[in-house]
């Protein structure tokens, strides 16, 4: 059993469930010491699933930050905590939402400056780091996670970077104590006597009950390769999304949306409309040759790989492109 006072995390269904799971602590927490209702701020690059919990625990709607260039700015998040703040009021309790990793671009939100205006402003910072946390095995990618620590719940899912079959998500949290509020007992699973006689008590650990033992396959891995092989799982991927960024630069035929900061990689052909973009990618997908997943952004609508098998070769991303080239409507 974890102290109090130690890092803990819980085994969920997916990143869905663990941002659930970081705003039902956060509410409790602001329940516990407010009286006005606890208000998430998040960037538009949020995962839908923050929305999706904010309404299913019965709080406001989140305020949405704009993020035109794909992560959330210090300067827009002031703004909006300063304002939330009336003057001689002292305002709602506050939830700042952060992604390591958006599910469009791929993109990490500047985490240490986002977690000291959470200090500031007396905030707390969950991070959604379903897709980025795993670079914490790096040691060459690990920096870009600088400032993951301050967050009082943060979002992982091994189903991404981490290789396993879902469900593989996790919560974790700063202190054994910050599960507090998920405590619960019924009689006849976890009564006091038994606790006290150390049987494992497993009903504070999720909002389920009868549970499927998916740490099995996470601590398999984890055995198995190690955070160093693990480590090189994701550096190899990474290296992948770099090597077909490189490809689409290389190729007048074919527009590069940004470099990848993870493994993923947006591009259309060159001067492509949003609906090419939708035409190619459904026949790629009907005609059964590739799965290419859409980003909507700012500038119009891009084809999204997100690459994450380690053994992809230049081989496979050349035939990629050619692929999309030949299902290009002319
Ligand atoms: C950033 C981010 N958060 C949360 C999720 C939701 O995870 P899951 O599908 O495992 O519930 C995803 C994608 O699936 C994601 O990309």
């Amino acid at each position: 059993p974890q102290e109090d006072g130690q890092p803990d995390a819980l085994i969920t269904t997916g990143g869905t469930e663990s941002n659930q799971l970081g705003l039902l602590l956060a509410r409790e927490h602001a329940r516990a010491r407010h009286t006005e209702p606890l208000r998430v701020v998040c960037g538009a690059n949020a995962h839908h699933s923050v929305h999706r919990a904010a309404w299913l625990l019965g709080l406001p709607e989140p305020l949405t930050l704009p993020t035109p260039n794909g992560t959330l700015t210090p300067h827009t998040l002031h703004t909006a905590l300063t304002d939330l703040h009336h003057p001689g009021t002292p305002g709602p309790p506050v939830l700042v939402c952060a992604t390591a990793g958006t599910t469009d671009t791929g993109a990490i939100d500047p985490l240490p400056a986002l977690a000291d205006l959470a200090d500031t402003h007396g905030a707390r910072l969950h991070v959604d780091a379903a897709y980025g946390g795993p670079l914490l095995f790096s040691d060459t990618h690990r920096p870009l996670l600088t400032g993951l620590h301050r967050a009082h719940t943060v979002t992982l899912d091994l189903h991404k970077l981490g290789w396993q079959p879902v469900a593989a998500g996790l919560l974790a949290v700063p202190a054994t104590a910050h599960l507090a509020p998920l405590a619960h007992r019924a009689a006849y699973l976890n009564a006091d006597d038994d606790t006290e006689a150390g049987l494992p008590d497993l009903l504070g650990r999720s909002l389920r009950t009868t549970r499927r033992p998916d740490v099995l396959k996470m601590a398999v891995t984890l055995k198995a390769l190690g955070r160093t092989g693990l480590a090189d799982l994701v550096d190899r991927t990474l290296a992948a999304a770099r090597g077909l960024a490189d490809l689409i630069d290389a190729h007048p035929a074919h527009e590069l949306h940004s470099r990848p900061t993870l493994s993923t990689v947006l591009f259309r052909p060159a001067g492509a409309d949003d609906t090419t973009v939708a035409t190619i990618r459904r026949r790629l997908l009907h005609r059964g040759r590739a799965v290419l997943g859409r980003a909507a952004t700012p500038t119009g609508l891009w084809l999204k790989a997100t690459l994450l098998n380690p053994h992809t070769t230049t081989d496979d991303l050349t035939s990629l492109l050619k692929l999309v080239e030949g299902h290009t409507p002319r």
